[in-house]
């Protein structure tokens, strides 16, 4: 069955959002200071450096670095292209209007596709046959940059097979800061250095496999409640603020975003957040100055799904793409499309601009070999039904046709994710307990956590909800299981195997059967065995009350509770954790009873073999802890903000606590983690000996020279407005993004009730000659010269145990600045030793480990004061130390980088910079005027996911983005 609607859109669609033009209330933020901030640095730079200054205009692609090839190819293909060709590459067409959670429109004038976005970072969501690889703290506690490569490897592989373009990650925004932040776990680590690693390598997979990766969320998408200003939606609330200053930018934030565009990233999502006052996907600061000039970056920058705000001044400041199109789900309306194709013609949008937009999405489709990577009828499935039939126009309810080939595209994958997660999986105790022998008369677990959820591994819509073993979070960072190896089925299938009894109890809450079971198995001398999680996710589902963000750092289920009567009657109790963070274990953490404690993370589809192969032996723990536990949430320093603190203004989220997140926060404050950053235990032992440290001559640190060529186009836009008319022979899709005019009035078309206003844009917008590099940037990354090695470190690490085991020995800095943190983790590498053998740890260090970020030159400086290198075990086992000869090196003062402006040998041109005083995002006045305009609001509407667009006429399917409420069987109200 076809139904065909073709709807005059014009005639039929509303103008539903109308905005007025409004100067975002205390920009640029904040004229104050922190007064309680606790890193200087954050208070110093309150006054300078907590601004989104404008910078104009957005850096046009040149194909620096290795992107010669891809932009040359990219030239000749956009040359080719008309007008609204272009602006097809730029803009979704819609909500659930194809397949994929994102589509572009298509050049079928050239055979070229539409682009076909898909989430997730762990694997291929909405799809069937295909894997459920461990989130990314889980492979981050791999410490293990060969791991990282193959996970990435394989979800790109899964990607290309089922016919998508692009997969929507990596994570390293949120990179941590809060520890009940929903969206942690799918990121890899709050230490910007292991979170930057583990994402390059992930990129780098990614891509090998011929798909663009999205690094996301950029940035300083830091917690769930009011990233998009609701809920609750009865506020009418702007979306928060992340406010940081300058230095904390750089040395925290940015650094593994300069990992992942060193590495290639071909695309980058901006977040929903603003950045001090100024929307994410219109903030010319972080998008023009620092992304796209300081870090050189080549590839497109995509909106997250509604997270664009405004036409012009998006594109204006460095939006390349919006997603999914439409301006809210299904509102039919957009900023790009019919609208962009206006804002060109009338000439508020430079045909450049476009150009440049054009240009790094196609260079971004050669860079990772697209053309060479493609499979038939792709995408060869459906996000919106399971069916193998279905509507090709989900939303539209039209061409109902085979949608799902049911492709299975594992290949050996789930080998693979059973080998990652057990090298994530953290020993954090042992008394002699674990390994298991195989040998015991009775081994018995216990808790929810270890068994199956009764609606089976993919019964709630996105994971939200927390029932049976914890294997993934929730929200749009999922995929669906195409199995969940549990742990009660693995280690029941290992004691038979072994000839021994095993029991389990799966109800938390049956009390005395838990304690009678535990006691009978330590009669036998057995193991009693507790597996409890801790869930998180996105903040458009609510578990349990949790809005996203966790409310607590507890374990759920009343787990303390059901270990406290489990180890009153059973003394080798071995607890597991399945957790999207840290947690709380104090109240069992030191009970000798307790014999053992793992950290099993979030492992994926193979959990319970993952977890079976640890505890008997078979894989000796290697993981180590990507982050900090610690005995109250208040230790973090850092905490969610879970209450509007602005009235029914975007909340202010100051970063006043600047670099010192995790580890930072605890040395800084002088207090005991229960179980440091970087710890892992192993069955054998380590020992740390004969630390060496050779120095390399490198280039002096200069700034690039020369300048940026004048922006190029590529081909003529006409401007005969009735050429872009809506063509006749289009069989037009209601609701659906083009970019043609409605009619040949340019203000008609675009329906805009601000249309013509007379407005000015920022100055430099429209600036199209040659522009100067920073002094920072000139590459992919930054400055080539930050990545210099100055230094290797050498160490002798031996197994001093019985068995063979993999040590990943970790090489910390202190900087030696006042404001410095005590020390911060600069490389790591994972060895495996042989019983009795020696290996020898070799790391680098680079420039830009050993620098500090100025703000007032806008530049990396390695300040004279002391550098102290430590390597060993963890953040806070490290038995070898010694300083570094700086001689040669030093390009500043021996402050660190607490403002004061230190002196290096090159010039600090800071080229796009403009005086004038504005939030990034262009919303206030500015020199330039350019005459008729399309005026569209850069001030932010909130649109959240909880549009009122209904979706019940539709065929049923899996719930997408757009609800607010949990699923209807997620069950809520029953953990504490
Ligand atoms: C700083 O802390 C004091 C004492 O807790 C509090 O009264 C004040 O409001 C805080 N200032 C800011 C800007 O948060
Ligand atoms: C734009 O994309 C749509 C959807 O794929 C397609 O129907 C239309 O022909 C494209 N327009 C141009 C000018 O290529
Ligand atoms: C153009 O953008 C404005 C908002 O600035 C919106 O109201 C209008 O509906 C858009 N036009 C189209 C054709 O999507």
């Amino acid at each position: 069955m076809t139904i065909m609607r073709t709807l005059l859109l014009a005639a039929a669609v509303p103008v539903v959002f109308a905005q007025t033009q409004t100067q975002p209330a205390g920009s640029p933020f904040p004229s104050s200071t922190y007064e309680n901030a606790t890193d200087p640095r954050a208070q110093a730079g309150a006054v300078s450096g907590q601004t989104s200054p404008p910078k104009y205009p957005s850096p046009w692609g040149e194909g620096l670095g290795d992107w010669d090839a891809a932009y040359a190819q990219a030239h000749d293909f956009v040359s080719q292209l008309t007008l609204t060709e272009k602006v097809n590459l730029t803009t979704g067409v819609g909500w659930q209007s194809e397949k994929c959670v994102g589509n572009t429109g298509s050049i079928p004038r050239l055979g070229f596709k539409a682009l076909c976005m898909q989430d997730s970072p762990l694997g291929v969501r909405f799809a069937d046959f295909v894997s459920a690889f461990p989130a990314g703290g889980t492979i981050a506690a791999t410490w293990d940059r060969k791991l990282f490569y193959q996970r990435g490897y394989g979800m790109g592989s899964e990607h290309k097979e089922k016919g998508i373009d692009a997969q929507l990650g990596p994570v390293v925004g949120p990179l941590g800061r809060q520890a009940a932040g929903g969206r942690n776990w799918e990121g890899f680590s709050p230490d910007p250095v292991l979170a930057g690693i583990a994402c390059a390598e992930t990129v780098k997979g990614i891509q090998d496999a011929g798909v663009m990766s999205t690094t996301k969320h950029y940035i300083l998408n830091e917690q769930e409640h009011f990233r998009q200003g609701a809920p609750p939606a009865s506020l009418g609330l702007n979306a928060l603020s992340s406010n940081v200053d300058d230095v904390t930018m750089h040395e925290l934030y940015l650094w593994p975003f300069a990992d992942a565009v060193r590495a290639g990233t071909v695309s980058i999502m901006c977040s929903y957040n603003q950045i001090n006052n100024s929307q994410a996907c219109q903030n010319s600061y972080t998008q023009n100055y620092l992304l796209k000039n300081e870090l050189g970056f080549q590839g497109f920058i995509m909106s997250d799904w509604a997270a664009t705000h405004s036409g012009v001044s998006s594109a204006l400041a460095g939006l390349d793409q919006t997603m999914p199109g439409d301006i809210a789900f299904n509102s039919g309306t957009t900023y790009f499309g019919t609208n962009l194709t206006i804002a060109v013609l009338n000439g508020t949008v430079p045909q450049w601009r476009l150009d440049d937009m054009a240009v790094r999405i196609i260079a971004a489709w050669y860079y990772v070999d697209r053309p060479g990577n493609q499979v038939a009828d792709a995408p060869n499935f459906s996000s919106w039904t399971s069916d193998t039939d279905g509507f090709r126009h989900y939303y539209q309810s039209l061409d109902y046709q085979r949608v799902n080939d049911h492709i299975d595209v594992r290949g050996n994958h789930g080998a693979e994710i059973r080998a990652q997660a057990a090298a994530g999986t953290v020993l954090l105790k042992n008394t002699g307990a674990l390994p298991l022998s195989g040998k015991e008369q009775l081994t018995s677990v216990f808790g929810e956590d270890a068994a199956e959820n009764p609606l089976g591994p993919n019964g709630c819509s996105d994971r939200g909800c927390d029932e049976g073993t914890l294997a993934m979070g929730w929200g749009s960072g999922t995929a669906n299981f195409p199995y969940l190896v549990t742990p009660l089925e693995a280690i029941k299938a290992e004691v038979l195997s072994n000839g021994g009894s095993f029991e389990s109890v799966t109800d938390n809450y049956a009390y005395s059967t838990i304690a009678a079971l535990g006691r009978r198995t330590a009669q036998v001398g057995g193991a009693c065995i507790a597996f409890g999680n801790a869930d998180a996710g996105e903040g458009y589902i609510t578990v349990d009350n949790n809005t996203g963000d966790r409310n607590n750092l507890t374990i759920w289920g009343d787990f303390d509770l059901l270990v406290a009567n489990l180890t009153a009657q059973c003394n080798n109790t071995i607890v597991v954790l399945h957790t999207v963070g840290p947690v709380i274990t104090n109240s069992f953490v030191d009970n000798p009873n307790v014999t053992a404690i793992i950290w099993a993370g979030i492992p994926g589809q193979e959990s319970g073999n993952a977890i079976t192969d640890i505890l008997f032996g078979k894989v000796n723990p290697g993981g180590k802890l990507p982050f900090t536990i610690g005995s109250s949430r208040g230790e973090y320093g850092t905490e969610i903000l879970y209450e509007p603190n602005n009235g029914n203004n975007s909340p202010q989220d100051n970063f006043e606590e600047g670099i010192f997140i995790d580890y930072r926060a605890f040395d800084k404050l002088g207090e005991t983690p229960v179980f440091e950053f970087g710890l892992g235990l192993s069955y054998t032992t380590f020992s740390y000996s004969d630390l060496g440290v050779q120095a390399h001559s490198a280039p002096a640190y200069t700034a690039p020279s020369g300048n940026t060529g004048p922006a190029p186009t590529y081909g003529t836009v006409s401007n005969i407005t009735s050429s872009y008319v809506f063509p006749a022979s289009i069989d037009r899709i209601w609701n659906y993004i083009y970019p043609y005019l409605n009619s040949t009035s340019l203000s008609v078309s675009s329906g805009d009730p601000a249309y013509g206003i007379n407005y000015t844009w920022p100055a430099g917008s429209y600036d199209s000659s040659s522009q100067p590099y920073v002094a920072a940037g000139g590459a992919p990354g930054g400055n080539p010269r930050l990545y210099d090695v100055l230094f290797t470190v050498t160490a002798t690490i031996t197994n001093t145990g019985d068995v063979v085991g993999d040590e990943v020995a970790q090489l910390y800095v202190n900087l030696g600045g006042a404001d410095d943190a005590k020390v911060v983790l600069r490389n790591f590498d994972r060895l495996t030793i042989q019983p009795g053998a020696t290996a020898t740890f070799s790391a680098d260090i680079t420039r830009r480990d050993l620098s500090n970020w100025d703000s007032a030159s806008q530049n990396w400086f390695i300040s004279s004061a002391t550098k102290t290198i430590f390597v060993g075990s963890s953040s806070r086992k490290l038995p070898l130390t010694t300083t570094l000869d700086l001689s040669g090196i030093i390009t500043g003062p021996g402050s660190g980088g607490n403002g004061t402006a230190p002196v290096y040998p090159s010039s600090s041109a800071s080229g796009y910079s403009s005086s004038a005083t504005s939030s990034g995002d262009g919303s206030s006045s500015a020199s330039t005027s350019v005459g008729s305009s399309v005026s569209v609001s850069s001030a932010s509407s909130p649109t959240g996911y909880s549009s009122s667009f209904t979706t019940s006429a539709k065929p049923s399917g899996p719930a997408g983005y757009s609800h607010s409420s949990p699923p209807a069987y997620s069950p809520t109200g029953y953990r504490a």
